[in-house]
């Protein structure tokens, strides 16, 4: 139960205390303060030529930082052959070298952690792309070239991918070679540590997933042996950055990118059981319900994440489709440590504030994922821009820690504006929301009270344990002399808002509260409030009473 004149800082660290996702977690040897990741995002918007991280990704990756956070950079290629994405940033050049320090140096100033994702596309490019050398793969599928979509970026425009050639095995090690140097540049460039793309159909799981990998050498056929060029370039890295800065992403029976696997689960539980003689700093799983940026199996739970738990090690990020409240209950159960949201992030620059203190969240412009200025990109809004302003009141403290919840209630509001009904359904659920209140707080019948209250109520407020439960309790723990009297009520769509005074439990003055309620099916269903001393006539230093002479009537 929350006491009254907490400070909202103590009362989100009380609340923090119960929420895993706030708790600390640690990486190799970097303690997090949270554990909401930003997951690797391609937004295509390095300086051309020369795929340089110039002042817009600079600009992009500072908003995203957040103390104790960890961001995982987009996709980067560790060379020119390795190039797949008109756009994307290389690791491959001093320049870009230069312009990741600046990045890493801003993210850390806001005390945050970046690994770098290293990045060879494999048989998803076009000869445009690569200098002219044409794309490599474990095999040549032709089918991949020829009944593929449009699906690589070039700088003129989407095209399909240019027809590929298999790897010769002797050309096996300069390609881990260029990973080990990529992997070296990361860290002249300020990174935290480095995490090897393997998933999404790009070289590594091409050599990883059956329907791409025919080979008949040492990399080909077994399970062992599909997992060797992974292995191999892990090890490289490794040998750059030691076992725990190292991380890997994997895409458990992945099928973007025309992927897929005749026995996905042996071949990855295999490949994360090898993984554990790494010492790695995590292992990133996407779920497979995801495809791409697509979530393709709604309602799927984290099925991955929960096999992979029992095999591997280490620390594990989930990613694919996560939600605040699902991301949540899966570190709550243990399936994994962190979450990485991936277009949550993109569209919201201070995604881990939204989370903690259960803010609205913007939603994202698919439109704009891979286009090459600013818009969709650094112009999505922070939560206090949009904000209208802060009430104040000198004699109210709490109003301006309070304006912050009222503030978001109204934003909730706006948002759920669109469920139009009509006006006798919202004069239905103003006199609902009175005879509620009057039931649980006046007559204190909290058997009559369940009738309005929805057992899955969500409360929103700072001050109150939640669910239905926690506002019943503070209501039990008050006093029975509590008096609740409405003063004015209003309902738009679904919601209704009312503002009204507490007397009567033994403070020296009364308590003034608006309440945000969203009704569905006839019940109670979520609730926003502020709560506040009454500042009366005598104790307003502007001489007026806070609410006029008549509230209440
Ligand atoms: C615009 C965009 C770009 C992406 N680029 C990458 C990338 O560079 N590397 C990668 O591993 N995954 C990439 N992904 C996949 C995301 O990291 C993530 O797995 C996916 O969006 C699912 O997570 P979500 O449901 O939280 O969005 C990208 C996704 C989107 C939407």
């Amino acid at each position: 139960m929350f006491e009254r004149n907490q400070s909202l800082e103590e009362v989100i660290v009380k609340l923090d205390n119960d929420r895993k996702l706030f708790a600390p977690v640690q990486i190799g040897p970097i303690t997090l303060g949270h554990r909401v990741v930003m997951a690797p995002l391609t937004r295509s918007r390095s300086e051309q030529p020369g795929d340089i991280p110039g002042r817009l990704m600079l600009e992009y990756y500072t908003q995203r930082a957040s103390e104790g956070g960890l961001i995982v950079s987009e996709g980067t290629s560790i060379s020119i052959t390795g190039r797949g994405w008109f756009g994307a940033p290389g690791l491959y050049s001093d320049e870009q070298v230069a312009g990741w320090k600046n990045i890493t140096s801003a993210v850390h100033a806001k005390g945050g952690r970046m690994f770098s994702q290293l990045w060879h596309t494999g048989r998803s490019s076009h000869v445009s792309m690569t200098n002219g050398a044409t794309p490599v793969a474990p095999s040549v599928i032709p089918e991949y070239w020829q009944n593929s979509t449009p699906s690589v970026s070039t700088p003129s425009g989407w095209v399909k991918p240019s027809p590929h050639r298999a790897l010769d095995i002797s050309e096996i090690p300069g390609i881990v070679e260029d990973y080990r140097k990529a992997a070296e540049r990361a860290k002249a460039a300020g990174f935290d540590g480095v995490e090897l793309h393997a998933a999404n159909g790009y070289l590594p799981d091409e050599f990883l997933q059956d329907g791409s990998n025919k080979r008949t050498d040492a990399y080909g056929g077994s399970v062992e042996n599909r997992s060797r060029f992974l292995l191999e370039v892990v090890e490289a890295m490794v040998s750059v950055w030691g076992g725990n800065r190292v991380a890997a992403r994997i895409g458990p029976g992945g099928t973007w990118n025309s992927m897929s696997d005749s026995n996905p689960a042996v071949l990855f539980d295999y490949v994360a059981e090898r993984l554990n003689r790494f010492g790695l700093a995590y292992l990133h799983i996407i779920e497979p319900r995801i495809k791409g940026n697509v979530l393709i199996a709604e309602g799927q739970e984290p099925i991955a994440t929960a096999q992979l738990r029992k095999i591997f090690k280490e620390k594990i990020i989930a990613a694919g489709g996560f939600e605040p409240d699902t991301a949540e209950a899966i570190v709550e159960k243990g399936d994994a440590d962190l979450v990485a949201f991936g277009r949550c992030f993109l569209a919201n620059p201070d995604l881990p504030k939204r989370i903690k203190l259960g803010l609205p969240l913007n939603d994202y412009d698919r439109k704009t994922f891979y286009t090459f200025d600013f818009h969709g990109y650094t112009d999505y809004p922070f939560y206090d821009q949009q904000r209208d302003g802060l009430l104040s009141d000198p004699f109210c403290p709490q109003l301006h820690d309070s304006a912050f919840y009222f503030d978001s209630c109204l934003h909730a509001g706006l948002a759920r504006a669109s469920a139009i009904s009509s006006p006798r359904s919202e004069s239905k659920n103003k006199a609902l929301v009175l005879e509620a209140f009057d039931t649980l707080f006046n007559k204190r019948d909290y058997v009559a009270a369940e009738r309005f209250w929805s057992p899955n109520y969500i409360q929103h407020s700072a001050h109150i344990a939640p669910g239905r439960e926690g506002l019943f309790n503070l209501i039990k723990s008050i006093p029975p002399t509590l008096k609740y009297e409405p003063g004015m009520i209003v309902a738009e769509g679904d919601l209704v808002m009312i503002h009204g005074r507490f007397s009567g439990f033994g403070q020296p003055t009364a308590w003034i509260a608006a309440d945000i309620l969203r009704i569905a099916d006839g019940v109670l269903t979520e609730h926003w409030d502020v709560i506040q001393d009454e500042a009366s006539r005598e104790s307003s230093k502007s001489d007026l009473p806070m609410f006029g002479e008549k509230f209440g009537g």
